[in-house]
């Protein structure tokens, strides 16, 4: 059995700030930016836009007909959940009319959860390789006006299946894991933005990148240069370039160029989007199977997970004959290109109309909004779902 990613999608919403005006207004030096944080645009989610509504999104470009009724597992990784009880994979079940026999639940560790969930789905699928589970990472990275995280904001989901003879990527059977009680980056339940102690954050971030490897390698018997590539949790770009680094001593210099070459591939959607969270690294996969040119079947990724407070995970996949896909390229681009550029005070209205936490009853216009699935307030405390025609 080739257990693993079968089909992969990815939704940001319509508008982006571009990251040289945001530099300017906040007067950097724009290359800071650029280079120093690794990022060109970040996506701005409007509050007809939720976690619900962006997974659900990003799940219409992996279920259709062949594979509707197959699922029976329906996991979503997030730490920007829509309620304290219920499950925003409920809600995502309903809206995408997946199965009522399906098990949908939420899980959270922070940018780890839908690494969870994968993980998660594997088991779960080789005990029942006739079945399917849907994965989805969604959520909305919001730091704060003019914080030092502002840079590093952004939002989005991407959704994955998990099938037995998978098309794209079989998971590997084994993991390295590392996890401990860190206070890098967190959200008290009565905040919208996260705290995160930054510089920190990164440091934790390397060290478990380095143990995890290490670890995955020395366990499974295996070199560096068994694997292709390398794929990083970004939460912004530069931070898997410094994990990268930590390893590429140990690499021969024309080896450092290929991996360097093939992160270059994995980080073009992310520098657009910014930072997703639980999906940051899903759609660094994705980048990566998209934009690199020297991948082949049968090549090996080496794959890090990172979600702060900490836990570290390190795995791999072997890429399968489907991986490459051109409609689904022209997809994420159009996605991408069709975006709304806003200017920063644009941005700056936006994001505050982000609701409140105890925002009550609220309706919200979704003309504007042309994506299939909309959030348009709540009633009597229930959050209100539209499904375009
Ligand atoms: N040209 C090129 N690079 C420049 C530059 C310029 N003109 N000016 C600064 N830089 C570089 C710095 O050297 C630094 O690079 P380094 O990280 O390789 O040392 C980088 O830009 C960032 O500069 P720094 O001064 O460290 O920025 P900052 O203090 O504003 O903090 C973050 C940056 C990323 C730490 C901050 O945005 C943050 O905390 N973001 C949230 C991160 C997060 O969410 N972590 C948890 C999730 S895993």
């Amino acid at each position: 059995m080739n257990v693993g990613i079968d089909k992969i999608g990815f939704f940001t919403p319509n508008y982006y700030v571009d990251m040289v005006d945001l530099a300017n207004a906040r007067n950097e030096n724009p290359n800071k930016y650029l280079i120093g944080i690794g990022q060109t645009e970040q996506a701005v989610i409007p509050n007809t836009q939720d976690t619900v509504t962006m997974a659900a999104n990003a799940a219409l470009q992996v279920i259709d007909d062949s594979n509707r009724d197959k699922i029976s597992l329906i996991i979503l990784g997030t730490e920007t959940g829509i309620d304290n009880s219920k499950s925003g994979a409920i809600y995502l079940q309903n809206l995408l009319g997946l199965s009522r026999h399906a098990r949908a639940f939420e899980i959270k560790q922070a940018c780890y959860g839908a690494t969870a969930g994968i993980q998660m789905a594997k088991e779960f699928v080789n005990l029942h390789p006739n079945q399917q589970a849907l994965v989805v990472g969604a959520d909305v990275a919001r730091y704060g006006v003019r914080t030092a995280g502002e840079v590093t904001q952004g939002g989005g989901a991407v959704a994955m299946t998990i099938a037995a003879d998978s098309t794209i990527l079989k998971l590997s059977k084994n993991s390295s894991v590392y996890s401990d009680d860190i206070m890098d980056f967190w959200r008290p339940l009565n905040r919208t933005e996260a705290l995160v102690d930054g510089h920190y954050s990164n440091d934790i971030y390397q060290q478990f990148f380095v143990k995890t490897i290490h670890d995955y390698l020395q366990t499974n018997d295996m070199n560096l240069t068994d694997l292709s590539a390398l794929v990083f949790h970004l939460p912004y770009t530069k931070m898997g370039l410094k994990g990268l680094r930590e390893i590429l001593p140990e690499l021969s210099e024309t080896d450092q160029k290929h991996f360097l070459s093939e992160f270059e591939a994995s980080r073009v959607y992310n520098k657009r989007v910014g930072n997703l969270y639980t999906g940051s690294l899903y759609l660094s996969l994705l980048s990566l199977l998209d934009n690199s040119d020297d991948l082949h079947a049968g090549d090996q990724i080496g794959i890090f997970s990172y979600g702060s407070g900490a836990q570290g995970e390190f795995y791999t996949g072997t890429l399968q004959p489907g991986f490459k896909n051109s409609q689904r390229k022209k997809q994420i681009n159009e996605i991408l290109n069709q975006r709304t550029r806003l200017t920063v005070p644009e941005y700056e209205t936006m994001f505050a109309q982000w609701p409140k936490l105890d925002a009550g009853d609220y309706h919200l216009d979704d003309l504007k909004d042309h994506s299939q699935f909309t959030f348009t307030g709540v009633n009597e405390s229930k959050r209100q779902y539209q499904t375009k025609a």
